[in-house]
C-alpha cells in the first residue's frame, strides 16, 4: 500500500478502504508519512468528502492512535458534554455541577480558547490554585469524590488530532465535516464516557455559522457516535449572541457562580437545563426532556449544584473562600464604560465580533502560544430586545491598559444593533434536539 494511490483514490472521489485509512493514520503518527502527503490527503478528504463507513474507521483509527482511559465501572454510567465553541459560553462550569449533583458522573476534558471562541479550561485557571492538568489517577479520584473532574488533554490521548488538528489549522482543513466528526469523537471517546451530549453551535459567533452545516455537523456526530457504539445527543443552539453577560476568563467563572447560585441569565439557563436534561435523560436518571430540566432546575434552586461545584474547586487546588472574596472586585486595572450614541432596542450583539474584540486583551488567543489573561473582558448591562436610551452603559470594557480598553470598546460600540422599533427576538436558544 503506498500513500501517492491513497491520495489519488481521494482525490478522484473514490472511497477509501479500512485498510487505507489505517494506512495513513498509523502512518502519519509514526512519521513514515510526511506533513507534506496528509497536507494533499487532507484537502482532498475536504472537498471529497468521506461516507460514514469512512468517517467510523477514521475515529476508530484515530482513538487507537492512543490511549483510551478506562474508568472504574462504579459510579457509572459517565457522560460527557462537548460543545462546538462559542462567545460566553460557560455552558461546561454550571452543566457538570448540575448533572454531577444529580448523581451522573462527568469526566471532562477540555479545551483552550483559539479563534474567536473561550476555552474552559482558560476560564478554570482564573481559579487561584485550580489545576486543569490532573493526572489520570487524580482525574478519576476527584470524579469519584465530587461527581465531576475537568481537565486538558495529556499528549497520549489521541496523537494522531492532535497532529492532524494542527496540520488542518494551517492548510484550511479545518472545516470539514468528517474530519471535525473524527477529531472531537476520538478525544471524546477516549476520555472514556459512556454517552456524549452535543451542544452543536449555529449562528455568526458559531463555528459551523449556517444551520445546514451545523445540523449535517450533528447528525455526523450522532450517527458516527452511535455506529462506535455510544448513545449520542445534540442539541442545535443559537450563537449569533454572545451567551450570557459576560465574556472573560475569571468574568465567567463569576457568572456561572451566579447561575448556580439561582440568579443565571435566561439565555445561559435555558441552554443549561436543555444539556442537562440531555446528559440525564442518556444516564437514565430521566424519563423524559421535560423531567431532565425540572430535575436540572431542583438542583439549582437547592443548592446541590452549587455545593458541588465548591468541593471540586477545592478537589482541584482551588480555594472557595478565595474564589467567594474575588466575586465582583477581580478586575484588570483599566474599566471602561461603552455607552449608547443613540436610543433604541438592542436587536443584535454580534457574537463573533465580540470574540475577535477580546483577543487582543487576552480573553483569547490567536495561536496557540498566547497567554491568555483571567482579569480582562466584557460585561455587558443588555441583552437582545432591551430599551437604552442615548448615554446608557452598554458594556463595561475591562483591558491591562487604556489603549487595549479603547480599542476593544470601539469594536462593542460596533457590534451592538440598536434599532428604532421593538426588534422581534428568538423565543428560544434551542434550535433542534437531536435525540
Ligand atoms: N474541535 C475539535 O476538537 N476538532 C475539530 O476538528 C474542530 C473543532
Amino acid at each position: 500500500m503506498n500513500i501517492l494511490d491513497i491520495i489519488r483514490k481521494k482525490r478522484n472521489g473514490e472511497q477509501l478502504s479500512p485498510q487505507e485509512i489505517a494506512f495513513f493514520v498509523q502512518g502519519y503518527v509514526d512519521g513514515s508519512i510526511p506533513d507534506y502527503q496528509i497536507s494533499a490527503l487532507l484537502m482532498a478528504i475536504f472537498f471529497r468528502g468521506m461516507i460514514p463507513a469512512e468517517i467510523s474507521v477514521l475515529t476508530r483509527q484515530m482513538i487507537d492512535s492512543g490511549r483510551v482511559i478506562s474508568l472504574p465501572e462504579n459510579p457509572g454510567p459517565y457522560v460527557d458534554k462537548h460543545s462546538t465553541g462559542g462567545v460566553g459560553d460557560k455552558v461546561s462550569l454550571i452543566l457538570a455541577p448540575i448533572v454531577a449533583a444529580l448523581g451522573v458522573h462527568v469526566p471532562m476534558m477540555s479545551g483552550r480558547a483559539l479563534g474567536h471562541t473561550g476555552g474552559t479550561l482558560d476560564k478554570l485557571d482564573s481559579i487561584p490554585g485550580y489545576t486543569t492538568a490532573l493526572s489520570e489517577a487524580d482525574f478519576v479520584r476527584v470524579l469519584g469524590s465530587c461527581g465531576f473532574a475537568m481537565t486538558g488533554q495529556s499528549k497520549d490521548i489521541v496523537p494522531a488530532d492532535r497532529l492532524m488538528y494542527a496540520l488542518r489549522d494551517v492548510t484550511a482543513t479545518v472545516e470539514s465535516i468528517p474530519l471535525i466528526t473524527a477529531s472531537i469523537l476520538s478525544k471524546k471517546f477516549a476520555e472514556g464516557a459512556d454517552a456524549l451530549v452535543f451542544d452543536v453551535k449555529t449562528g455568526r459567533g458559531a463555528f459551523m455559522a449556517t444551520l445546514e452545516d451545523a445540523e449535517q455537523l450533528a447528525a455526523s456526530l450522532v450517527r458516527t457516535a452511535a455506529e462506535l457504539g455510544k448513545t449520542a445527543y445534540a442539541v442545535l443552539t443559537d450563537m449569533s449572541v454572545p451567551l450570557g453577560y459576560a465574556v472573560g476568563n475569571f468574568l465567567e467563572v463569576e457568572e456561572s457562580v451566579q447561575c448556580l447560585q439561582g440568579n443565571g441569565p435566561d439565555d445561559l439557563m435555558e441552554v443549561t437545563h436543555s444539556l442537562a436534561a440531555c446528559m440525564l435523560h442518556a444516564a437514565g436518571k430521566a424519563d423524559s426532556l421535560v423531567q431532565g430540566r425540572e430535575l436540572s432546575r431542583q438542583a439549582v434552586a437547592d443548592g446541590s449544584a452549587l455545593d458541588c461545584f465548591y468541593r471540586n474547586v477545592e478537589l482541584q487546588g482551588g480555594d472557595p473562600n478565595q474564589l467567594q472574596k474575588m466575586l465582583g472586585s477581580f478586575r484588570a486595572p483599566v474599566s471602561l464604560p461603552v455607552t449608547a450614541r443613540s436610543s433604541g432596542w438592542v436587536a443584535g450583539i454580534d457574537a463573533l465580533e465580540i470574540g475577535l474584540a477580546g483577543i487582543p486583551l487576552g480573553v483569547g488567543r490567536s495561536k496557540t502560544t498566547d497567554q491568555v489573561r483571567p482579569d480582562v473582558g466584557f460585561m455587558f448591562d443588555v441583552t437582545l430586545g432591551d430599551r437604552v436610551d442615548s448615554g446608557d452603559r452598554l458594556c463595561t470594557v475591562y483591558a491591562a491598559d487604556q489603549a487595549s480598553a479603547e480599542s476593544a470598546a470601539a469594536r462593542v460600540l460596533g457590534a451592538v444593533e440598536l434599532a428604532p422599533e421593538q426588534p422581534a427576538i428568538r423565543e428560544s436558544l434551542i434550535v433542534k434536539e437531536m435525540l
